[in-house]
């Protein structure tokens, strides 16, 4: 396993790799990834161009095309980097352009497999100068915990009240031809009308009333990704649910679309990337993923503190915050220690709001435990191990020998959530199979 001594030194790592994972797998990555294939794929900025708009006589000619299911690429391949700078300027479909953001980034993929496991390397550049690897961090401001930071989105970061501090990310799409057009039209089939930062979102009271959504169902305070089949209505309307008895039925016949998030700051210290599919909404695949919060959002107290016998700290300061010889992110297991409230905590003394955790995790949620990651001169590699048979056909996309599948990507990139991430238009990965990307077979 690959693993920067430094990182391993400053987190407190030795600990968690003497419980067992490093090197448990048979199985292993390509050790020479140069002999396999590398398929570029341009991820750009799409603004708000969602279901609705995509089907709206203000998508020109096309929208008559995109209902009957033409593919987005069919008219738009090679557009993409064109297409993002357009979106990201402010021209188009996006009412709050983020300064200076680039318009698209080009992903570099190549994939193998073996009997047990498919092996993706993904590369691409930030256009920030260290890792973003800070997340939901809380300063003390001599009186007790704040929220700290926040995505460029933020009306407070926008403001320069709060500095932009948000996770990098990596997520993965995949179906195996059960959903509906994902083959053509990909991610895009995920996002309407009344999501988070789209146009028309819901209250929390009329959430909370949604039956499926809603305090008697997901108890859910925001719109998130679902597909056009969990809903009854031509429009796919948020609120117009099917009832959890029929959405439960799609999912058991495997209608919906595999979801992983490889996150800079809430799974790769742990050399995980969380699980999770969509279907009526963005959710996690049953059992518990890597992270979870270190503190009481109600009071603010932490949970936990760094753990100063193995990183040197309790806590980091807002000026540490990018310092590579500085710890970033608490994994329960390795550098955290309770939270004590009578430490002599100071004035700009910053703890991450997240806890980390690969001993925690659990069930399908923890399937994607073997993606190393680094980042290194501007550009992050990241290797995921995933199994071809999770042994969770109830939340995964099973992958067989011989079947090609759809794959989505998308990065998000300093500083951003939401809308402000870069999709690509779907892929097919042959293993064995015909594809956009055929997997090279290892031996
Ligand atoms: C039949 C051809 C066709 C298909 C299929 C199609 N589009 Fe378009 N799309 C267009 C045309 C034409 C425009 C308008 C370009 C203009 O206004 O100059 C456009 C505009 C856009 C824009 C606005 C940015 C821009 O450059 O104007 C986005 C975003 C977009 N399409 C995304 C998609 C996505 C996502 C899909 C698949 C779900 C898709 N399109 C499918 C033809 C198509």
């Amino acid at each position: 396993m690959k693993r920067r001594m430094t990182s391993t030194a400053v987190l407190g790592l030795g600990a968690v790799a003497a419980l067992g994972w490093a090197g448990a797998a048979q199985a292993e990555p390509p050790a020479d990834w140069s002999a396999i294939p590398t398929e570029t794929v341009t991820l750009f900025y799409p603004g708000q161009s969602s279901y609705d708009w995509l089907r709206s006589s203000d998508h020109k000619r096309a929208f008559t095309k995109v209902a009957e299911g033409d593919a987005c690429a069919s008219c738009h391949e090679g557009e993409e980097a064109d297409m993002g700078e357009f979106i990201a300027s402010g021209e188009r479909l996006e009412p709050a352009p983020i300064e200076g953001k680039n318009g698209s980034v080009d992903l570099k993929v190549q994939v193998a497999y073996d009997d047990e496991n498919a092996y993706f390397r993904f590369r691409w550049p930030t256009q920030m100068d260290r890792p973003g690897q800070m997340h939901s961090y809380i300063r003390y401001d001599g009186e007790g915990w704040k929220f700290y930071g926040g995505p460029r989105s933020s009306a407070e970061v926008r403001s320069g009240e709060e500095p932009p501090l948000y996770e990098d990310r990596l997520a993965i799409m995949v179906d195996d031809g059960s959903v509906p057009m994902f083959a053509e039209q990909g991610c895009w089939l995920s996002c309407h009308t009344g999501m988070r930062d789209m146009p028309e979102e819901p209250t929390r009271d009329e959430i909370a009333a949604n039956p499926v959504l809603g305090s008697d169902g997901l108890n859910k305070g925001d719109i998130r990704k679902y597909l056009l089949s969990s809903r009854t209505d031509e429009e796919a309307s948020w609120d117009a649910t099917k009832t959890a008895e029929e959405i439960a039925e799609i999912k058991a016949h495997g209608g919906f679309v595999d979801l992983m998030q490889w996150r800079a700051a809430r799974s790769a210290i742990v050399d995980m990337a969380d699980d999770g599919y969509v279907l009526e909404y963005r959710l996690s695949d049953a059992g518990k993923g890597p992270y979870s919060w270190n503190v009481d959002r109600k009071t603010m107290t932490p949970k936990y503190m760094f753990d100063a016998s193995e990183v040197g700290v309790k806590a980091i300061t807002v000026d540490d915050i990018g310092d590579p010889s500085k710890p970033y992110a608490l994994v329960r297991e390795a550098n955290a220690a309770p939270y004590d409230p009578d430490a002599g905590w100071k004035e700009g003394d910053v703890l991450p709001g997240r806890l980390v955790s690969r001993v925690d995790a659990k069930g399908s949620a923890a399937d994607n435990n073997q993606v190393t990651s680094e980042w290194k001169e501007g550009v992050w590699t990241v290797v995921f191990t995933r199994k071809m048979n999770t042994g969770h056909p109830e939340d995964d996309k099973i992958l067989e020998e011989g079947k090609s599948y759809t794959y989505g990507f998308a990065v998000h990139d300093d500083n951003v959530t939401t809308r402000f991430h870069f999709v690509g238009f779907p892929r097919s990965i042959g293993f064995g199979a015909d594809g956009d990307i055929e997997a090279t077979k290892l031996p």
